[in-house]
């Protein structure tokens, strides 16, 4: 009896029409995409996004609007599957982008080393390939050595746990640089198969 005092008022101010619009189920505001609940599954419109939406940059600054947004920026570079969508690598290979190694100097080179490191993994992934060559086109090697890996192979404990944490390649991986959950690009090398680790290359320089 309570309820229907209650519910008596409500139908007469609100109308009928009103009511059974309130009572059918509501319609999910994420209806239109999907994925708009998964942070990790980020739609292609809105990946990306401008300085002004990014929740990085002032979005009030004058000196905001003036920046070119990534997608334009991004727009000639060749694609990735995660992270911010681009293939760094291949940018990099590719010439697309040459960037500064030297904040200071534009004139800088790297020195890039050849040399690729194979970690054996426990358990059914493939083993983990570390290529010097594309780390140090972008990196000084005391951006690691020695105070994230001794220069040492096999010399360092690295776990998932740990690069999950952060920790090892997490440093970096998943921050600056692709995520971790792009499994296949460092566990790359098939198990068993003879290691390529070979000599270590240093050229000055060279691009
Ligand atoms: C992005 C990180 C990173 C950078 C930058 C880097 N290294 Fe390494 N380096 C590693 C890792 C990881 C290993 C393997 C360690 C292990 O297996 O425990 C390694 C191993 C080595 C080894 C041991 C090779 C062997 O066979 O034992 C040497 C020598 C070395 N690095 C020299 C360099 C030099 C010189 C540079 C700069 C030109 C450099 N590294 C830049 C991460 C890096
Ligand atoms: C100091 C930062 C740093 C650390 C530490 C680091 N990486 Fe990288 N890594 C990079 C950057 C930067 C790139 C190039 C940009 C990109 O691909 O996002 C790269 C690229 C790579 C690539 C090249 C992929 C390709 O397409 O050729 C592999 C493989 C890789 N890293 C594996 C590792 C592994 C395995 C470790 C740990 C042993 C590690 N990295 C530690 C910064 C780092
Ligand atoms: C940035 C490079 C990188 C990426 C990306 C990566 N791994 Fe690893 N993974 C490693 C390294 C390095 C090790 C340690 C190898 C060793 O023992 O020397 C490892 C080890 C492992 C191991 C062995 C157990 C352990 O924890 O040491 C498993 C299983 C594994 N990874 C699964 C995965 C899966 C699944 C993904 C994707 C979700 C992934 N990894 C992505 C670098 C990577």
């Amino acid at each position: 009896m309570v309820g229907s005092k209650l519910c008596a008022p409500l139908t007469l101010s609100l109308g009928v029409a009103a009511l059974v619009a309130m009572l059918a189920p509501a319609p999910y505001a994420s209806a239109a995409d999907p994925n708009a609940f998964n942070r990790l599954m980020t739609p292609p419109s809105k990946r990306n996004p401008p300085p002004t939406e990014d929740g990085i940059h002032d979005p009030k600054s004058t000196g905001t609007q003036g920046l070119q947004t990534p997608r334009e920026a991004f727009d000639p570079l060749p694609k990735a599957q995660s992270g911010n969508y681009i293939d760094w690598v291949k940018s990099f290979d590719e010439q697309k982008i040459q960037p500064r190694f030297d904040r200071n100097d534009p004139k800088a080179k790297p020195v890039i080393m050849d040399l690729t490191i194979v970690r054996e993994v426990k358990g059914s992934m493939p083993d983990v390939v570390f290529p010097h060559k594309q780390h140090t086109e972008w990196l000084d090697c005391s951006n690691c050595h020695p105070a994230l890996f001794v220069p040492q192979k096999g010399a360092n404990q690295m776990s998932m746990a740990s690069i999950m944490l952060g920790e090892s390649c997490g440093v970096c991986h998943g921050k600056v640089a692709f995520p971790v959950a792009d499994c296949r690009r460092c566990h790359n090398q098939a198990k068993g198969k003879p290691a390529p680790t070979k000599t270590s290359a240093v050229s000055k320089g060279k691009k």
